[in-house]
């Protein structure tokens, strides 16, 4: 029996756990969060901080792991990859794993390589701002250069909105920098793309609809297929793939995002290495057929990935809609009561749908990905009636709360 080893067993890697487990393969998982859900899910759960690799490297020894991988979580990524090296097992390496989540890194790669993208420039302290500003112009978006989950994303409009927002960007960082680059307005897209022996494939490249406001980075809705079509799609379905081939991935899952502007050209905005969590494992498999647990499994392993199992099998159009307070249907405040979801199960095309809403939990605005507090995936003949069919779901959910 092989043993692979998950790092991070949050919400996200928990449903991936029990598939491994139910494909038949022994799973050790690390987490510093004793009640984290995955962990409790796993064969063998060890308590520590991911940040610490050496610990991890030491549990994965000790357990002698044939394989390590994470699902959805950003920060785990450049573990993965070290463990993996220091171990000798199958990886992405350390200098595509920081190509993939330094913000700075992945820019200058990309710039090299001639992908469209936003102007940037790097931030670390009060003193850099003028000359970023001049490089940058306005309106921008200031972000650390190696978070996640939209964590201290700011679009920022004037100087000051700048000055104001650098502290609490810088605190997101790790390594306390930051990046600010020209806001790129328009259409964004999710792509997913799945690498092997050096050649990236397009799995699906879906709209990701943002919330108006404060939390404009959250995807609050996912529809396939994208609304663009024609040459600019076929130019966004390039770039999905080639901005994968500039940061050197040769086997793996990788996560490009995208935007379309009205004047037709295309930006990226990011390319994660890992199954983007927001449910886009899920819509893959409903919407093409693709399970990218499976994928990421088999990769982490070194074995071979079929055409079968890494290309698209066929082409379902559907729509998510995440459970979000305004422009949501969730109320904002202290959580009294919560519905039953089986209305919501039971409503036209909707084929998965989950909340992760608590009693007594406070339901904010909608500000990170974290105030996402679940989701409705619904299918249709078109993308636009899958999301129809999904919002009206989300409003079958009774959500009653004080004050
Ligand atoms: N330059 C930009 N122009 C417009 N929107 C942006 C830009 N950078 C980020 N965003 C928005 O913020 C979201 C989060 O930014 P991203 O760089 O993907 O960071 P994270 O690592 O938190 O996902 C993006 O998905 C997008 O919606
Ligand atoms: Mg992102």
């Amino acid at each position: 029996m092989k043993t692979v080893l998950f790092v991070g067993a949050g919400r996200h890697q928990r449903r991936a756990i029990v598939q491994a487990r139910t494909s038949g393969l022994r799973v050790v998982a690390v987490d510093r969060n004793p009640q984290a859900p995955g962990l409790l899910a796993a064969d063998l759960a060890e308590v520590v901080d991911f940040t610490d690799v050496e610990s991890v490297n030491e549990a994965a020894r000790r357990h002698r792991v044939d394989g390590v991988l994470t699902v959805a979580a950003d920060r785990a990524v450049p573990v993965v990859a070290a463990v993996a090296e220091a171990l000798g097992l199958p990886g992405i390496g350390t200098d595509t794993a920081h190509r993939m989540t330094h913000k700075l890194a992945m820019r200058l790669a990309l710039a090299e390589a001639g992908v469209p993208q936003p102007s940037f420039a790097a931030v670390r302290s009060a003193g850099d701002l003028p000359a970023a500003l001049d490089t940058v112009g306005l309106p921008a978006v200031l972000k650390p250069v190696d978070s996640g989950g939209q964590r201290g994303v700011f679009r920022i409009d004037t100087p000051e909105d700048l000055e104001r927002n650098l502290a609490d960007a810088l605190a997101e960082s790790p390594t306390g920098e930051a990046i600010l680059e020209r806001f790129v307005d328009g259409i964004e897209m999710n792509g997913i793309v799945v690498a092997r022996g050096g050649e990236p494939a397009l799995v699906t490249l879906s709209d990701r609809l943002r919330p108006p406001g404060i939390g404009f980075g959250v995807g609050w809705i996912h529809v396939y297929p994208p609304s663009i079509d024609g040459d600019e799609l076929a130019v966004a379905e390039r770039l999905a793939v080639e901005s994968v081939r500039a940061l050197g991935l040769r086997d793996g899952i990788a996560f490009p995002q995208l935007i379309a502007t009205p004047d037709g050209r295309i930006a990226v905005v990011e390319v994660a290495a890992r199954i983007a969590g927001g449910q886009m494992a899920d819509l893959v498999r409903h919407a093409v057929g693709v399970d990218l647990v499976e994928v990421a499994l088999r990769q982490a392993l070194g074995d071979e990935v079929p055409d079968e199992l890494a290309l698209p099998r066929f082409s379902q159009p559907l729509a998510i809609r995440f459970f979000t307070a305004a422009p949501g249907t969730l109320p904002t405040g202290r959580v009294t009561a919560i519905g039953a979801l089986e209305p919501v199960l039971e409503a036209e095309g909707v084929v998965q749908a989950e909340t992760y809403l608590e009693l007594g939990e406070t339901i904010r605005p909608v500000r990170r990905d974290g105030d996402r507090r679940g989701y409705v995936i619904a299918v249709a003949d078109t993308g636009s009636e899958a999301l129809r069919r999904a919002e009206a779901a989300t409003g079958l959910l009774t959500v009653e709360v004080a004050g």
